[in-house]
């Protein structure tokens, strides 16, 4: 394909990693995927870093520990705010573990959670909020960090679309209680399979330890506080006090995580260099909405979007026949408006406020693939083919 979505960010590297493995014969869990954690934690500064199985068993394990803190336990029926546009894994575990959720608008350029919707969001019920960076692109991470401050709410950060980026200078994926990554194939590090639980609170961490390895004790610091140690090696070897999953990564995950996170910061460059294009080429033409940082945001990037501005009469389904006969690969954007499908009949939900910018990303945006290489030809051969085919008067009167 011309311009596709995604592409191997492997070299040599990552072969002889996966080798080193299976010569060495430890598969399952072991060193490597300790050695990922902890440079994992040391890159982005925070004090445990678990490696799983995905960004979505990150996901279930993180909202999982929150049910058996100590203090404050989340409690089925309490309320979770959520962003309108995610990917689904971000709001399955809430299903699964009997939250009611709240949708909230996105910001039509940012695609983030709209916060100034956050108060009239709260209600006596609510527990958390969910904040997603889409698609490498900050969301408002230190108001709504504020906000969860200041009304007792846990945040949890599905960063699972965001690895590298930054706010302030801060990366994302370190301002909640809980955060999550994804490292599958087509995001900034691929392992493969393999996701990424990071916080800096203990208890959590080890709540999230025991759970990923059947809600057992035998992971756990003999002076955790979480479980007494006793004595009958025996019983604590097969010793379980959570209802847990088998979530845990495979040890070639790890093996090749750690040369990922070595090449993240050099990929990351390459990414921003793709992305100074694109917007060079699409900056002033009211007929796309392209992504855009808030101030003091740094994108990481995963991929470029464009939203087909409502006010131009522009047909998508002509826009997608030219990308395809160009042999340009495109998509929804992330899941689009989670609303919107049929899946939410499961769910105990409302929103909050009109659900507007979610809809029209759903029915009017797609993106199109970044990679860790330089796509100078790709870029410029989408900006001719949509500013041919995206033909279309602007309307009197703008209706969605
Ligand atoms: C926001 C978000 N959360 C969670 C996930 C799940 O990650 P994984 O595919 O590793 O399960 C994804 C996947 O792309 C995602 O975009």
């Amino acid at each position: 394909m011309f311009y596709d979505l995604a592409s191997s960010s492997w070299g040599d590297e990552e072969i002889q990693a996966l080798r080193r493995v299976i010569d060495g014969g430890q598969l399952t869990i072991g060193d490597s995927v300790r050695h990922f954690e902890e440079e994992f934690a040391r890159k982005f500064g925070v004090r445990h870093a678990l490696m799983v199985s995905s960004g979505s068993a990150a996901n279930l394990v993180g909202v999982a520990a929150l049910f058996y803190k100590k203090d404050r336990p989340l409690r089925r029926g309490d309320e979770v705010i959520v962003p309108s546009i995610s990917w689904a894994t971000t709001y399955y575990p809430l299903q699964q573990y009997g939250l009611r959720l709240r949708f909230v608008d996105v910001e039509l350029e940012s695609l983030n959670m709209d916060v100034a919707q956050l108060e009239r969001a709260l209600t006596p019920r609510t527990r958390m909020v969910v904040a997603v960076s889409i698609l490498g692109n900050p969301a408002a991470l230190d108001q709504i960090r504020a906000f969860c401050d200041g009304h007792h709410l846990y945040l949890f950060e599905d960063n699972c679309e965001s690895m590298g980026a930054t706010l302030h200078g801060r990366p994302c994926g370190t301002f909640g209680d809980i955060n999550t990554f994804s490292s599958f194939f087509s995001h900034h590090i691929s392992t493969m399979e393999g996701g990424v639980l990071a916080t800096n609170d203990t208890e959590l961490y080890h709540l999230a330890r025991s759970i990923r390895a059947h809600g057992w004790t035998r992971d756990l610091p003999a002076d955790s506080e979480i479980f007494e140690k006793r004595s009958d090696d025996f019983f604590e070897a097969y010793r379980f006090i959570l209802p847990g999953y088998n979530a845990r990564p495979l040890e070639l995950s790890g093996a090749v995580g750690v040369e990922q996170l070595k090449k993240l910061d050099g990929m990351l460059e390459v990414r921003r260099r793709n992305a100074a294009l694109f917007q060079s080429l699409f900056a002033g033409d009211e007929r796309f909405v392209i992504q855009r940082e808030r101030p003091g945001a740094s994108s990481s990037w995963f991929s470029f979007t464009v939203i087909l501005n409502p006010a131009f009469d522009i047909d998508r389904r002509d826009v997608m026949r030219a990308m395809k006969d160009a042999d340009i690969g495109y998509r929804i954007i992330t899941g689009g408006c989670f609303l919107r499908h049929d899946v939410i009949r499961y769910f105990d939900y409302d929103t909050s406020g009109e659900i507007v910018n979610a809809n029209i990303a759903h029915d009017r945006g797609f993106f199109v693939g970044n990679h860790p290489r330089d796509l100078t030809p790709q870029i410029e051969r989408v900006h001719q083919v949509l500013d041919r085919a995206a033909v279309g008067r602007r309307r009197s009167v703008v209706s969605v």
